[in-house]
């Protein structure tokens, strides 16, 4: 039988509407706005509502997604959430999804690679209808992050924040869709970023909380070199597997980590820095959601052109890294919300 051609038909996504400024960063830890603008570029980030948790930003994304494609939510045959910050370990979050947007024909599942996530998704989806097992995958990278920031951690609290990204990924005319994803791990390195306590290795307790062992940690120097390392590697190894080059590029839609991470994998690529979509600005570092609702801005803002060769790239916790290059079409049933 002959491999069908998968791609993402429509994309949606959801940020909360509680904005922390660098201003209020200078008010709790000892930090300041130059400081943070010039070293990550973050200008602001979005925060979860007390009472908000992952699958309900998660379910805005899909249903903005849902709406665009044209597809009912019964038509859904799989849901991938992509998130290291769950409702709860145990249903899914995927699960929970499934509930919230009525998908009662679909399988559910999350996937845990950090901000490298929803490319994994969109690399199992693209298997999935490529074989023709599914026709329909609902992908989405989702992060309350801000419920396990240490907001008394300067190197780690300016960075994160909430938000979430979906897409449809279906069957797609000859020529179209995504071309090629590469994925990868390094678990020797996984104790650079950890969110230590509350997994079998150490269960919550009253002495995980007091040594804030619930909280993300991180060596920020040994990931950024890391980050700077992969990023061009990842996209070029993606490119290499359908045959194309850097040169190829019309799109980057990087991880939003850090301007200085983009600049470095812009400048490795060659690619003119117009061509590549930056929000970490206005969210900060979404993990999973990143590349997702980046992917969304662009295709709302119309950047995205019929047969654009679309490269997205991330790395993150694990550690991970992938990349995934589209050969874009728009389907039509945009819409600006
Ligand atoms: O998605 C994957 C997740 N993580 C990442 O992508 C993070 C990758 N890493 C980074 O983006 C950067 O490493 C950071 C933005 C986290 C830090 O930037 P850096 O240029 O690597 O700084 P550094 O860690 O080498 O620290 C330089 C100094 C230190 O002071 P001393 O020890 O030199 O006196 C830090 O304590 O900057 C200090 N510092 C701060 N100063 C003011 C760290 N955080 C802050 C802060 N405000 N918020």
């Amino acid at each position: 039988m002959l491999n069908k051609h998968a791609g993402i038909i429509a994309t949606g996504s959801y940020v909360p509407e509680k904005r922390l400024t660098n201003e209020y960063f200078e008010q709790i830890v000892d930090t300041n706005n130059e400081w943070i603008v010039s070293r990550t570029g973050i200008e602001e980030r979005r925060v979860a509502a007390e009472n908000e948790a992952t699958s309900d930003i998660a379910t805005k994304a899909a249903l903005r997604a849902l709406e665009k494609s044209g597809r009912t939510a019964e038509e859904i045959d799989l849901i991938i959430v992509a998130t290291v910050t769950p409702d709860m370990a145990f249903p899914s979050t995927a699960c929970i999804v499934q509930k919230n947007i009525g998908a009662v024909n679909a399988a559910a599942f999350d996937v845990e690679a950090a901000c490298s996530g929803f490319i994994y998704g969109i690399t199992i989806a693209e298997s999935f209808v490529s074989k023709g097992a599914y026709k329909n995958v609902l992908v989405i990278g989702a992060e309350t992050l801000s419920k396990i920031v240490d907001y008394t951690d300067r190197n780690t609290c300016i960075l994160f924040g909430d938000g979430a990204g979906a897409a449809i990924i279906s069957e797609v005319e000859e020529g179209y869709g995504i071309l090629s994803s590469y994925i990868g791990a390094n678990g020797s390195a996984g104790e650079l970023l950890t969110q230590p306590a509350g997994g079998s290795r150490l269960p919550a307790s009253e002495q995980t909380v007091r040594d804030r062992l619930h909280y993300i940690q991180m060596n920020g120097s040994e990931v950024f070199k890391f980050a700077i390392k992969i990023m061009g590697e990842a996209a070029e190894k993606a490119l290499s597997m359908c045959g194309m080059k850097k040169e190829d590029i019309d799109f980057l839609v990087p991880h939003q980590a850090n301007t200085r991470i983009i600049d470095s994998a812009v400048k490795r690529l060659k690619i003119s820095p117009d061509k590549v979509y930056v929000n970490l600005n206005k969210y900060g570092n979404m993990s999973s959601a990143s590349i997702a609702v980046a992917l969304d801005e662009a295709n709302e803002k119309n950047l995205l052109k019929d047969g654009d060769v679309v490269v997205l790239v991330g790395f993150g916790g694990g550690l991970t890294w992938g990349a995934s290059v589209l050969r874009w079409k728009n389907s039509g049933g945009k819409q600006h919300v």
